[in-house]
Formats: C-alpha cells, sequence, structure tokens
C-alpha cells in the first residue's frame, strides 16, 4: 500500500493538482466530522468492473479516499460505495444494475450513507436518464475525464442532498501526481496512454474514453522510478493500443513505444515490465526487437484477434487481414520462441456467418494462442455496427460453441509444451483453496500454484513445473 505524494513531487504540482489538494484537506474536515458522528471512522468500498484502466482508476480513488480519512473495506456495506463501471458489452451494464439495486436496500437501513457511479458507463446520457430516473438513492456521478476532481466532488456532495452529475465529453488534459494506492505492493499498472482513436465499429470504448492522449515519457520514467523505490517489482503499461504510443507528444519528447519500453526496462529496482493491449496494426519489427533482446520484458503479448475473416476484419474497421495477422505472429513466435499470445475473438458480429467463424478457428489453430478471451458481440448503441443487421443468437451461439472448444484445445497443447521446465515466477498471493500453497506468475501470464508461506509474497523465485492442468500448473520451488 503505498501513496505517490511526497514533498518533490509537490514542487512542481501544476495548478490543478494543487487545487486538489485543497479539496483534500477540505474533505478530511467533512469525513473528520462524519466520524464524530458516527463515533467511529466511517467506512469507504470501490467495487470495481470492467478492465485494466478502470483497476487504475479505482487504486486513484482509493488514493483519495484514504487520504481524506476513510477506512477503505471490501464490503458494500459501508459508508461511501462508489462503482466504476463498464460499458464493453451490455452485461457489464446490467451487473452495475444489479448491485445498485442491492446497494439501495443497504443505503435504506443506513440513511447517511452515499452512493457514487464512475467509469465508461456514465459517459453514456441513456445510462444517466435511467439512473436519474429509477435509482434515485444515488448521490454522486461522474465520468472517466474528470475522475482526478474525485476531492471536489466529494466535497460538494457533502454540502448537497440533491444527486451531482458532473460528466465531461472529453479532455487533453491529464492531471498527474494525485494520491494513489495500490492493491498490490509489489505490481503495478501505470498508464501511459488515455482515450482510443481506432473506432473498430463494434467498440464503446473511444466514445466513452475519448481521444487518444499519451503521457509525457518524463512523467511515466518519474512515476515508474517512484514505485520501483516503494518496492514495486513488475510494472504493466496500459493503454487502448498501446503500439501507437507517443503520436501528439511535443517535439522534443517524440518517442515510439519500443523506445519507452527500452527506457522503462532501465529502472533500478523493476524486475519484470507487461504492457497491454497491442493492437496487430501498429505492432513494429523494433518492439519484438526489443522484447527480444531485454529480459526484463516479460514474454507475454496480448494481440487481439477479433475474427479471422478479411470480410469481417474489415467491417470492424481493424486495418489487418488473416494473412498479415498470421505473418506477424509467425514473426514474433520465431523471434521470441518463448513468447506466450493471447487474444480476444468476437462471435456474432453483423453479418458472420458459419465459413467467417472457420476462418477465424483456422486462425486459432494456426497461431496456437495459448489463452483467448471469447465474446459474443453486444450490441452497443452510437457504434456503426449497432445499425446493421444482427447476427441471431441461433446462429452466433453454436459457433461461440465450437470456436470456444478449438480455444481450450489449443491452448491445453500450448500450455503442456513448458511441463517440467523451471520458470521463474513472482508469487503474487495465498491459494484461495489450499493454504499450504502459494500462487505465483510466470512471465508468460501462467499461474503457478505450489507449496508455500506468506513470507514469499512479492518476491520472485524458480519453480519447476511439474504437472499442468490446462490453464494453471502445480509445482516445486527449487
Ligand atoms: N483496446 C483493446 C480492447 C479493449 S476492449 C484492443 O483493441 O485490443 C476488450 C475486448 O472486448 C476487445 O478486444 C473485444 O474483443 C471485446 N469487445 C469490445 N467491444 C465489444 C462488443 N461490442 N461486443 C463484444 N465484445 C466486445
Ligand atoms: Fe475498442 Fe478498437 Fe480502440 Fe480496442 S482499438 S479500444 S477494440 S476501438
Ligand atoms: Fe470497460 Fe471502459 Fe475498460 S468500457 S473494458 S472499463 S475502457
Amino acid at each position: 500500500m503505498s501513496d505517490i505524494l511526497h514533498a518533490e513531487v509537490m514542487d512542481n504540482a501544476s495548478e490543478e493538482t494543487k487545487r486538489q489538494f485543497e479539496y483534500i484537506e477540505k474533505a478530511k474536515g467533512y469525513v473528520a466530522d462524519l466520524a464524530k458522528e458516527l463515533g467511529r471512522t466511517p467506512k469507504a468500498c470501490v467495487v470495481t468492473f470492467g478492465c485494466q484502466m478502470n483497476a487504475r482508476d479505482s487504486e486513484k480513488l482509493i488514493g483519495i479516499l484514504s487520504k481524506i480519512g476513510y477506512e477503505i473495506t471490501e464490503s458494500e456495506e459501508a459508508d461511501f460505495v462508489i462503482y466504476n463501471t463498464c460499458t464493453v458489452r451490455d452485461n457489464a451494464d446490467q451487473r452495475v444494475f444489479g448491485r445498485l439495486g442491492f446497494v439501495g436496500g443497504i443505503k435504506k437501513k443506513n440513511p447517511h450513507m452515499k452512493i457514487a457511479l464512475c467509469g465508461c458507463m456514465m459517459q453514456e446520457q441513456s445510462a444517466i436518464e435511467k439512473i436519474q430516473k429509477s435509482y434515485r438513492h444515488v448521490d454522486l456521478i461522474f465520468g472517466t475525464h474528470n475522475i482526478f476532481k474525485f476531492a471536489e466532488l466529494i466535497c460538494t456532495a457533502f454540502e448537497s442532498d440533491r444527486m451531482i452529475i458532473d460528466i465531461w465529453k472529453d479532455t487533453d488534459k491529464i492531471v498527474e501526481d494525485l494520491p494513489i494506492v495500490r492493491k498490490y505492493p509489489f505490481k503495478s499498472g501505470i498508464n501511459i496512454m488515455f482515450g482510443c482513436n481506432n473506432f473498430c465499429t463494434y467498440c464503446i470504448v473511444p466514445y466513452v474514453r475519448g481521444r487518444e492522449r499519451s503521457r509525457s515519457p518524463r512523467d511515466i520514467i518519474r512515476e515508474i522510478e517512484y514505485l520501483a523505490n516503494d518496492g514495486v517489482k513488475e510494472i504493466m503499461l496500459l493503454g487502448q493500443n498501446v503500439n501507437s504510443y507517443g503520436r501528439g507528444l511535443p517535439e522534443d519528447e517524440q518517442i515510439s513505444f519500443a523506445e519507452l519500453l527500452t527506457e522503462v526496462c532501465k529502472v533500478d529496482g523493476i524486475k519484470r515490465v507487461r504492457f497491454m493491449t497491442s493492437h496487430p496494426k501498429d505492432l513494429s519489427d523494433d518492439l519484438i526487437k526489443v522484447i527480444a533482446e531485454n529480459e526484463k520484458v516479460a514474454r507475454h503479448i496480448h494481440l487481439p484477434l477479433q475474427s479471422g475473416s478479411d470480410e469481417i476484419l474489415k467491417k470492424m474497421n481493424r486495418h489487418y487481414t488473416k494473412e498479415s495477422y498470421l505473418n506477424l505472429v509467425e514473426k514474433i513466435r520465431k523471434t521470441i520462441p518463448d513468447v506466450s499470445l493471447t487474444t480476444d475473438i468476437i462471435v456474432g458480429f453483423p453479418g458472420e456467418t458459419d465459413g467467417d467463424v472457420d476462418e477465424t478457428i483456422d486462425v486459432v489453430r494456426k497461431a496456437k494462442f495459448d489463452n483467448a478471451f471469447t465474446f459474443i458481440y453486444s450490441k452497443r448503441t452510437g457504434t456503426p455496427a449497432a445499425s446493421w443487421e444482427q447476427v441471431p443468437e441461433e446462429v452466433s451461439k453454436p459457433n461461440f460453441d465450437r470456436l470456444l472448444k478449438v480455444v481450450q484445445e489449443t491452448a491445453k497443447e500450448q500450455a503442456l509444451r513448458f511441463e517440467g521446465q523451471t520458470h521463474r515466477v513472482l508469487v503474487e498471493e495465498i491459494n484461495e483453496q489450499d493454504e499450504k500453497l502459494v500462487t505465483g506468475r510466470m512471465s508468460g501470464n501462467t499461474l503457478v500454484h505450489f507449496p508455500g508461506d506468506k513470507s514469499l509474497i512479492g518476491s520472485f523465485v524458480d519453480v519447476r513445473l511439474d504437472e499442468c492442468h490446462g490453464f494453471y500448473y502445480t509445482g516445486t520451488m527449487v
């Protein structure tokens, strides 16, 4: 658990950062008053949906909440509950509405309780309208562009009994150096860019996260140096398409993702570097070379395929073909033989036929993915594909099932290739099912369970991979 605020950072903090620190001070007063009233420290709970970006944003929310005096809890039986939402597929939306109904019941018993909603779903007007109409017990709503104002918004919520809604359409503002509390002391995500400019025709992310903005390389390296000093050993560089990092930076800061990765690896104390996500259209030979030559870079590339059919890829606006994707995979596997390749695939995109899914399955067989996240296409209002003729479930569901079968077979075969070898793992936690075991993560991202105790958490150890169980191994420390 850590707090990135320190004197040196404060010296060169921007005006906005300073303003937010004034609100943090003010909010501390409000929380202290509440503590007096309750006769105990007030509790706050942040529930996170969605991707690594949201997970990182939640660490920023928890940073502010801790700073102003809340005790952080995992239970929604709290004095302040914040839902950090995702809207990439409809089921993500439905889960949030489900939680809101549930927490409404808790609030009935504790009228002083405050409920906030933020994140991607809040960038959609229709979601806001539904909440205003049917979920009146929500106190505060904000979006993905003004999360840095959280302390200010909390102050407003303490000062008013009305539902506060503050959504920004977009911003080019990046506010640095606010408090962050990490979930893991030994590993951390780092935003290197925000937003997305790719507009894949099925995807809502560019609409809810806004235009692509890269963070200054100096700020990124400074944050990573701070984290390394604070005990972080593994970092994950985060962006919707990290391969286009650097576009739009001022001339004196121009740097490619491959160059940034090289610089990041030079930071003392950082032992392993991951990144997420790579768009196949922008993955450069330079990047493959940097990964191959730099042991610190994890042997894992997540390379979303989405579809193996050229016609569907074109309609999706993905800017690559089945052939160019497979050539890229071949190049990667040749240059980095021990790499794990994972992917995302969508089934049921408008116009998709059984023949198109055959093409996708063919790519899965040829690319030999170590793992693949498969999704049924979900119609997102506002995206181009939403207005095209949709594929009925009777067609997409059987296609999804036969794709999943091949994905599982391939993943199992791939996992077997490391059995009997010894690999370096970062120990992350005590095994959930058996407390005599610990769980570690290999460079390729696969999990390994082996005998050990909590003193190992946060350290790198060598483990022999005794037995492969499909998606994970059991092993022995050597
Ligand atoms: N920027 C990342 C993806 C972020 S969203 C990239 O381009 O790789 C994560 C995954 O959700 C996507 O890769 C895609 O497979 C899936 N996804 C996005 N929109 C979807 C939709 N409308 N329906 C189903 N799956 C979707
Ligand atoms: Fe969505 Fe495509 Fe951007 Fe990924 S690259 S976030 S799938 S629009
Ligand atoms: Fe979801 Fe937003 Fe991430 S829509 S997948 S939380 S960028």
